[in-house]
Protein backbone atom coordinates (compact mmCIF):
# COMPACT_ATOMS: atom_id res chain seq x y z
CA UNK A 1 0.00 0.00 0.00
CA UNK A 2 1.65 3.20 -1.09
CA UNK A 3 0.91 6.66 0.55
CA UNK A 4 1.30 9.98 -0.34
CA UNK A 5 2.93 10.64 3.20
CA UNK A 6 4.60 8.57 5.66
CA UNK A 7 2.00 10.55 8.20
CA UNK A 8 -0.98 9.31 6.22
CA UNK A 9 0.24 5.74 6.43
CA UNK A 10 0.99 5.72 10.28
CA UNK A 11 -2.25 7.11 10.53
CA UNK A 12 -4.33 4.53 8.50
CA UNK A 13 -2.13 1.60 11.04
CA UNK A 14 -3.46 3.32 14.16
CA UNK A 15 -6.86 3.35 13.24
CA UNK A 16 -6.24 -0.72 12.42
CA UNK A 17 -4.70 -1.01 15.51
CA UNK A 18 -7.26 1.40 17.58
CA UNK A 19 -10.21 -1.18 15.48
CA UNK A 20 -8.39 -4.54 16.61
CA UNK A 21 -8.30 -3.60 20.26
CA UNK A 22 -11.95 -2.04 20.68
CA UNK A 23 -12.97 -5.72 18.65
CA UNK A 24 -11.18 -7.51 21.30
CA UNK A 25 -12.54 -5.58 24.03
CA UNK A 26 -15.39 -6.07 23.24
CA UNK A 27 -14.94 -10.14 23.29
CA UNK A 28 -13.36 -9.36 26.65
CA UNK A 29 -10.05 -11.07 25.55
CA UNK A 30 -6.57 -9.31 25.65
CA UNK A 31 -4.95 -7.64 22.33
CA UNK A 32 -1.11 -8.97 21.53
CA UNK A 33 0.93 -6.61 19.74
CA UNK A 34 4.14 -7.07 18.70
CA UNK A 35 6.03 -3.68 18.52
CA UNK A 36 9.53 -2.49 16.83
CA UNK A 37 11.56 0.69 17.52
CA UNK A 38 13.84 2.86 14.85
CA UNK A 39 12.54 6.04 13.91
CA UNK A 40 9.90 4.38 11.51
CA UNK A 41 7.52 3.62 13.95
CA UNK A 42 7.81 6.70 15.59
CA UNK A 43 4.77 8.17 13.57
CA UNK A 44 2.47 5.15 14.78
CA UNK A 45 3.34 5.72 18.07
CA UNK A 46 2.42 9.32 18.14
CA UNK A 47 -0.77 8.40 16.24
CA UNK A 48 -1.67 5.59 18.90
CA UNK A 49 -0.84 8.62 22.09
CA UNK A 50 -3.40 10.61 20.05
CA UNK A 51 -6.05 8.14 19.97
CA UNK A 52 -5.33 7.33 23.46
CA UNK A 53 -5.64 11.35 24.46
CA UNK A 54 -8.65 12.59 22.00
CA UNK A 55 -10.68 9.48 21.22
CA UNK A 56 -10.46 7.33 24.69
CA UNK A 57 -8.28 4.56 23.21
CA UNK A 58 -7.20 1.96 26.33
CA UNK A 59 -4.58 -0.17 26.03
CA UNK A 60 -5.06 -1.32 29.60
CA UNK A 61 -6.03 -4.55 27.70
CA UNK A 62 -2.90 -4.55 25.40
CA UNK A 63 0.38 -6.89 26.20
CA UNK A 64 3.55 -5.99 24.05
CA UNK A 65 6.38 -7.56 22.66
CA UNK A 66 9.16 -5.47 21.12
CA UNK A 67 11.36 -7.92 18.52
CA UNK A 68 14.54 -7.26 19.82
CA UNK A 69 17.50 -5.03 22.23
CA UNK A 70 20.92 -4.72 22.44
CA UNK A 71 22.66 -7.10 24.34
CA UNK A 72 24.68 -5.75 26.88
CA UNK A 73 23.23 -2.39 27.86
CA UNK A 74 20.99 -1.40 30.77
CA UNK A 75 17.43 -0.52 30.53
CA UNK A 76 18.55 2.83 31.72
CA UNK A 77 21.33 3.16 28.49
CA UNK A 78 20.09 6.54 26.39
CA UNK A 79 20.37 4.16 23.40
CA UNK A 80 18.67 0.87 25.04
CA UNK A 81 14.89 0.31 23.08
CA UNK A 82 13.94 -0.43 26.66
CA UNK A 83 13.94 3.03 27.25
CA UNK A 84 13.09 4.05 23.77
CA UNK A 85 9.88 2.44 24.13
CA UNK A 86 8.99 4.26 27.73
CA UNK A 87 9.74 7.31 25.87
CA UNK A 88 8.39 7.15 22.58
CA UNK A 89 5.04 5.29 23.84
CA UNK A 90 4.30 3.39 26.69
CA UNK A 91 4.65 6.14 29.70
CA UNK A 92 2.03 8.18 27.24
CA UNK A 93 -0.78 5.41 27.11
CA UNK A 94 -2.92 3.33 30.51
CA UNK A 95 -0.85 -0.05 28.85
CA UNK A 96 0.50 -1.75 32.47
CA UNK A 97 3.81 -2.40 32.89
CA UNK A 98 3.28 -6.20 34.08
CA UNK A 99 2.20 -6.60 29.83
CA UNK A 100 5.20 -5.27 28.43
CA UNK A 101 7.82 -7.18 27.13
CA UNK A 102 11.43 -7.18 25.78
CA UNK A 103 14.09 -9.60 25.17
CA UNK A 104 16.24 -8.93 28.00
CA UNK A 105 20.04 -7.88 26.88
CA UNK A 106 21.51 -8.12 30.26
CA UNK A 107 21.50 -11.71 30.86
CA UNK A 108 24.90 -13.03 31.42
CA UNK A 109 26.03 -15.02 28.22
CA UNK A 110 25.20 -18.69 30.42
CA UNK A 111 21.47 -17.40 30.43
CA UNK A 112 20.91 -16.07 27.27
CA UNK A 113 19.04 -19.59 25.83
CA UNK A 114 17.08 -19.91 28.46
CA UNK A 115 16.22 -16.03 28.53
CA UNK A 116 15.40 -16.41 24.86
CA UNK A 117 13.36 -19.53 25.35
CA UNK A 118 11.25 -18.07 28.06
CA UNK A 119 10.56 -14.38 26.11
CA UNK A 120 9.23 -17.83 23.34
CA UNK A 121 6.82 -19.17 25.95
CA UNK A 122 5.38 -15.85 27.00
CA UNK A 123 4.49 -14.91 24.10
CA UNK A 124 2.94 -18.31 23.51
CA UNK A 125 1.28 -18.02 26.92
CA UNK A 126 -0.39 -14.60 25.85
CA UNK A 127 -2.07 -16.48 23.16
CA UNK A 128 0.75 -15.83 20.17
CA UNK A 129 1.03 -12.08 18.47
CA UNK A 130 -1.99 -10.84 17.08
CA UNK A 131 0.48 -8.22 15.51
CA UNK A 132 3.14 -7.32 14.42
CA UNK A 133 4.71 -4.12 13.20
CA UNK A 134 7.71 -3.88 11.42
CA UNK A 135 10.55 -2.05 10.29
CA UNK A 136 13.38 -2.93 7.86
CA UNK A 137 16.77 -1.98 7.82
CA UNK A 138 19.06 -1.89 5.07
CA UNK A 139 20.55 -5.24 4.77
CA UNK A 140 17.21 -6.67 5.19
CA UNK A 141 16.53 -7.12 8.32
CA UNK A 142 13.39 -7.25 10.16
CA UNK A 143 13.92 -6.89 14.03
CA UNK A 144 17.54 -7.74 14.06
CA UNK A 145 17.77 -11.18 11.78
CA UNK A 146 20.37 -9.87 9.87
CA UNK A 147 20.97 -12.07 5.97
CA UNK A 148 22.02 -15.53 6.84
CA UNK A 149 19.17 -15.77 9.27
CA UNK A 150 17.07 -18.85 8.65
CA UNK A 151 12.74 -19.01 8.16
CA UNK A 152 12.76 -21.48 11.26
CA UNK A 153 14.64 -18.88 13.55
CA UNK A 154 13.42 -18.02 16.83
CA UNK A 155 14.30 -15.51 19.56
CA UNK A 156 18.33 -15.54 20.24
CA UNK A 157 21.93 -13.94 20.62
CA UNK A 158 22.68 -12.26 17.23
CA UNK A 159 25.51 -10.73 15.43
CA UNK A 160 25.13 -7.42 14.35
CA UNK A 161 26.03 -6.50 10.26
CA UNK A 162 28.17 -3.70 9.96
CA UNK A 163 26.00 -1.74 7.70
CA UNK A 164 23.68 -1.61 10.58
CA UNK A 165 26.11 -0.66 12.81
CA UNK A 166 27.05 2.14 10.82
CA UNK A 167 23.66 3.28 10.29
CA UNK A 168 23.40 3.26 14.50
CA UNK A 169 27.09 4.88 15.04
CA UNK A 170 24.86 8.34 14.79
CA UNK A 171 23.03 7.39 17.50
CA UNK A 172 25.61 6.05 19.81
CA UNK A 173 28.20 9.03 18.90
CA UNK A 174 30.49 6.38 17.33
CA UNK A 175 30.51 3.39 15.42
CA UNK A 176 32.57 1.86 18.59
CA UNK A 177 29.91 2.63 20.83
CA UNK A 178 27.63 0.44 18.88
CA UNK A 179 27.29 -3.08 20.53
CA UNK A 180 28.24 -5.94 18.47
CA UNK A 181 25.48 -8.30 19.56
CA UNK A 182 21.46 -7.78 20.10
CA UNK A 183 18.43 -10.48 21.22
CA UNK A 184 15.95 -10.85 18.62
CA UNK A 185 12.76 -12.38 17.62
CA UNK A 186 13.53 -14.59 15.28
CA UNK A 187 12.17 -14.89 11.72
CA UNK A 188 9.84 -17.96 12.28
CA UNK A 189 9.14 -16.08 15.91
CA UNK A 190 6.81 -12.89 13.27
CA UNK A 191 6.17 -15.44 10.90
CA UNK A 192 4.21 -16.94 13.77
CA UNK A 193 2.15 -13.49 14.09
CA UNK A 194 -1.38 -13.84 12.81
CA UNK A 195 -0.90 -10.59 11.06
CA UNK A 196 2.07 -8.65 9.97
CA UNK A 197 2.84 -5.16 8.68
CA UNK A 198 5.86 -3.49 7.73
CA UNK A 199 6.59 0.25 7.45
CA UNK A 200 8.84 2.06 5.38
CA UNK A 201 9.76 5.72 4.52
CA UNK A 202 12.10 7.33 2.29
CA UNK A 203 14.68 6.75 -0.58
CA UNK A 204 16.90 5.35 1.33
CA UNK A 205 14.78 2.27 1.78
CA UNK A 206 13.60 1.71 -1.56
CA UNK A 207 16.43 -0.44 -2.53
CA UNK A 208 15.52 -2.58 -0.03
CA UNK A 209 11.89 -2.58 -0.29
CA UNK A 210 12.36 -3.82 -3.83
CA UNK A 211 14.38 -6.26 -3.01
CA UNK A 212 12.12 -7.80 -0.53
CA UNK A 213 8.97 -7.71 -2.42
CA UNK A 214 10.51 -8.82 -5.94
CA UNK A 215 13.23 -10.92 -5.00
CA UNK A 216 12.75 -14.45 -4.47
CA UNK A 217 12.33 -15.14 -0.75
CA UNK A 218 15.81 -16.34 0.54
CA UNK A 219 18.48 -15.94 3.57
CA UNK A 220 20.35 -12.64 2.08
CA UNK A 221 17.49 -10.88 2.58
CA UNK A 222 15.74 -11.86 5.28
CA UNK A 223 12.55 -9.60 5.18
CA UNK A 224 12.01 -11.58 1.70
CA UNK A 225 10.39 -14.48 4.26
CA UNK A 226 7.31 -12.11 4.41
CA UNK A 227 6.20 -12.89 0.86
CA UNK A 228 5.27 -16.64 2.65
CA UNK A 229 2.90 -14.63 4.86
CA UNK A 230 -1.03 -15.22 4.31
CA UNK A 231 -1.41 -11.70 6.07
CA UNK A 232 1.25 -9.43 5.49
CA UNK A 233 1.19 -5.78 4.48
CA UNK A 234 3.66 -3.03 3.65
CA UNK A 235 2.73 0.41 4.48
CA UNK A 236 5.36 2.38 2.14
CA UNK A 237 5.20 6.09 1.24
CA UNK A 238 5.86 7.11 -2.18
CA UNK A 239 9.73 7.95 -2.11
CA UNK A 240 10.02 4.36 -0.68
CA UNK A 241 8.05 2.59 -3.25
CA UNK A 242 10.18 4.75 -5.80
CA UNK A 243 12.30 1.32 -7.34
CA UNK A 244 8.93 -0.93 -7.41
C1 LIG B 1 17.08 -1.28 13.85
C2 LIG B 1 15.95 -2.10 14.46
C3 LIG B 1 14.96 -2.54 13.39
C4 LIG B 1 14.59 -1.35 12.53
C5 LIG B 1 15.82 -0.79 11.85
C6 LIG B 1 15.54 0.38 10.93
O1 LIG B 1 18.04 -2.08 13.31
N1 LIG B 1 16.40 -3.25 15.18
O2 LIG B 1 13.83 -3.13 14.01
O3 LIG B 1 13.63 -1.74 11.58
O4 LIG B 1 16.71 -0.36 12.86
O5 LIG B 1 15.58 1.58 11.64
P1 LIG B 1 14.93 2.92 11.13
O6 LIG B 1 13.46 2.76 11.29
O7 LIG B 1 15.48 3.97 12.06
O8 LIG B 1 15.36 3.10 9.73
Amino acid sequence: EIYATADLAARSLADHIAALIRSRDAEGRPTVLGLATGSTPVRLYRQLIRLHREEHLSFKNVITFNLDEYYGLSRSHSESYWRFMQEQLFTHIDIRSGNIHLPDGTVSRGEVFSSCRKYEEQIVAAGGLDLQVLGIGRTGHIGFNEPGSTRDSRTRLVTLDQLTRRDAARDFLGEANVPRHAITMGVGTILSAKEIVLLAWGTGKAEVIARAVEDPANDSLPASFLQGHPRIRFLIDESAASLL
